[in-house]
């Protein structure tokens, strides 16, 4: 059997201990978050922080907020909107995908582990490096191709039907859950465009005011832009937003071969 070892730099160390004085400890809950600082040369570590969630709000990126503001000013997350709007909180919470703003403390059950996405380079603690999925999004440009020769003073409109064609795909809010929980992204990252991207290809392959649909599909059509999706659903899974990436790819698909016939 193949024996895989990891490089001894990149090994997860035991990190720091950070004790919560609060003498009532009945609502303390203990967060395992992962650190690395890449200025630093050390391995990462996994930082303890014991957190009186009385004291913060009821989501973990609370908890992160009380860890920045009172305990370790140097924990480095994104995050923005605290909705679940932005996308910028995306990291792995207890083993998932998930954005730490819509993600309940109390839904967790023992001690509480933060990393950041999977598979991706890591800038310094729980920030990703996501210039290749943004390079992948901006690849299918993302925006509305409408014919130029109608009024551009005159709104552009659809029925309600055709609006009801984006739904599922244009509440993507680019978190990359999706994309960086799914095997084949992992390993052809470089070539295969991912759950996220197609999802959002499919949002303006389906809008009725778009005139690039024929393009945008020749585009897509290629053995590892689209057809590294192998139907695993793990995107589908993840998707913090309720939505189902697997089943847009798999329109994409459809819309090629029936181009064809
Ligand atoms: Fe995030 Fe869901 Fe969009 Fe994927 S489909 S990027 S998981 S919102
Ligand atoms: Fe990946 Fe989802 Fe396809 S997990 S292989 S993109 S169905
Ligand atoms: Fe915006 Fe979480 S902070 S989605």
């Amino acid at each position: 059997m193949a024996e895989f070892k990891l490089p001894l730099n990149s090994i997860v160390k035991t990190g720091k201990y950070f004790n919560c004085d609060n003498s009532d400890k009945t609502n303390i809950r203990i967060f395992k978050v992962y650190r690395y600082n890449p200025d630093d040369g050390a391995n990462p570590r996994l930082d303890t922080y014991e957190i009186d969630t009385s004291q913060c709000g009821p989501m973990v990126l609370d908890a992160l907020l009380k860890i920045k503001n009172e305990i370790d000013t140097t924990i480095t997350f994104r995050r923005s909107c605290r909705e679940g709007i932005c996308g910028s909180c995306s990291m792995n919470i207890d083993g998932r995908n998930t954005l730490a703003c819509t993600k309940s403390i109390s839904d967790i059950s023992d001690e509480i582990k933060i990393y950041p996405l999977p598979h991706m380079g890591v800038v310094k603690d729980l920030v990703t490096d996501l210039s290749n999925f943004y390079k992948q999004y901006e690849s299918i440009e993302p925006w509305l191709q409408a014919d130029e020769l109608k009024d551009p003073t005159k709104e552009r409109l659809q029925s309600k039907e055709e609006l009801e064609e984006l739904d599922g795909s244009d509440e993507c809010i680019m978190c990359a859950c999706c994309s960086t929980s799914c095997p084949s992204y992992w390993w052809n990252s470089d070539k295969y465009l991912g759950p996220a991207t197609l999802i959002q290809a499919y949002r303006w392959i389906a809008d009725s005011r778009d005139i690039k649909k024929k393009e945008r599909l020749d585009f897509l059509e290629d053995t590892f832009k689209l057809y590294r999706c192998h139907t695993i659903m793990n995107c589908t899974d993840a998707c913090p937003k309720g939505l189902n990436p697997a089943k847009s790819i798999s329109k994409i698909k459809s819309l090629i071969l029936s181009n064809k016939i």
